[in-house]
């Protein structure tokens, strides 16, 4: 069967299966809960003795997490100044980012430098330029899975951090159903804009290989993913087309690796529950000390 045109994680059908993925399954709100248990104690322990904290935010998406994780800051260091840069490779991203600004009063208060740019182009024109500015937080949440190279972006991420600053990866567990669904699949999954699926297995391992002092928090989560077995539910289309990366799921694929497909995320990545089909999408959020 053809393959459908490339996708990248720029256009915008991938920004609509991203924004659709989001209402669905509400990673978001229970994101939000992880990083009010976890970052308050850790911007209390980056800001010791700090007058001023810049924070670096790459592949924000709309910015939402973002919004969630200054807002936390600065009611946190309330005293403390804050500067935002932001990364970020899809200009259709960036204006949604702008547009949530521009309604969100306390964002309005701090200063955001915009480099709409993949983090591969930053670290050139970072490098190039020479002076670098550094940061006290730096986020990756859910996009390590599209750079170039995993150990050359942690090294150059942490080589932008202030003294006792933090980098901060949110990424999908190791076990989850996306990880099995993925390593299962990884010639007919990993072609277009993710090309090694990366869970919080690969980026432990690298950590653990370079020596580097990190933490883990578990960010346990679950939606439900009954409609992808009903093939007339276009919610289910959409969904499946979320989880495998495609903007068609019954064109991309043969029937017997959508029905493999569909298998394997009934009986390896989900559990099934009063008659749904609960989907295994547990995260983990790991702190990289500076
Ligand atoms: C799955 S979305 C996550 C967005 C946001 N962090 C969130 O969790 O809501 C992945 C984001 O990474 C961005 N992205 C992907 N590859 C990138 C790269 N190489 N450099 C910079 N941004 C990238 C995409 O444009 C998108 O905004």
């Amino acid at each position: 069967m053809a393959e459908e045109a490339k996708t990248t994680c720029y256009d915008s059908s991938c920004v609509k299966s991203f924004q659709f993925y989001l209402q669905h399954s509400g990673e978001h709100q229970v994101l939000r809960q992880c990083l009010h248990n976890i970052l308050p104690g850790e911007f209390k322990r980056i800001g010791l003795n700090k007058s001023s904290l810049d924070v670096l935010g790459v592949g924000s998406g709309g910015g939402e997490v973002d919004a969630q994780i200054l807002t936390l800051l600065q009611s946190t260091l309330p005293a403390v100044p804050i500067t935002t840069d932001i990364v970020e490779g899809s200009s259709q991203f960036a204006d949604n980012f702008k547009a949530l600004v521009a309604k969100t009063t306390n964002l309005q208060k701090i200063p955001f430098a915009w480099h709409l740019m993949s983090s591969e182009n930053y670290e050139k024109q970072v490098k190039a330029k020479g002076d670098m500015k550094k940061f006290d937080f730096i986020q990756m949440v859910q996009m390590i899975y599209y750079v170039d190279n995993l150990g050359d972006t942690i090294k150059f991420y942490r080589s932008l951090l202030k003294n006792n600053g933090r980098l901060m990866i949110i990424v999908t567990a190791a076990h989850s159903g996306s990880d099995i669904l993925w390593k299962t699949y990884k010639k007919e999954l990993a072609v277009d804009a993710i090309t090694e699926y990366r869970s919080s297995a690969e980026v432990i391992a690298h950590l653990k290989s370079e020596g580097l002092k990190y933490e883990e928090h578990a960010f346990p989560h679950t939606f439900d993913i009954t409609e992808c077995f009903d093939p007339s539910s276009k919610t289910g289309e959409h969904l499946l087309d979320f989880l495998t990366a495609k903007n068609h799921f019954y064109q991309s694929f043969t029937p017997e690796i959508r029905a493999g497909i569909l298998d394997l995320l009934r009986s390896k990545c989900s559990t099934e529950k009063d008659g749904k089909v609960i989907f295994n999408n547990n995260n983990s959020c790991i702190l990289i000390y500076a």
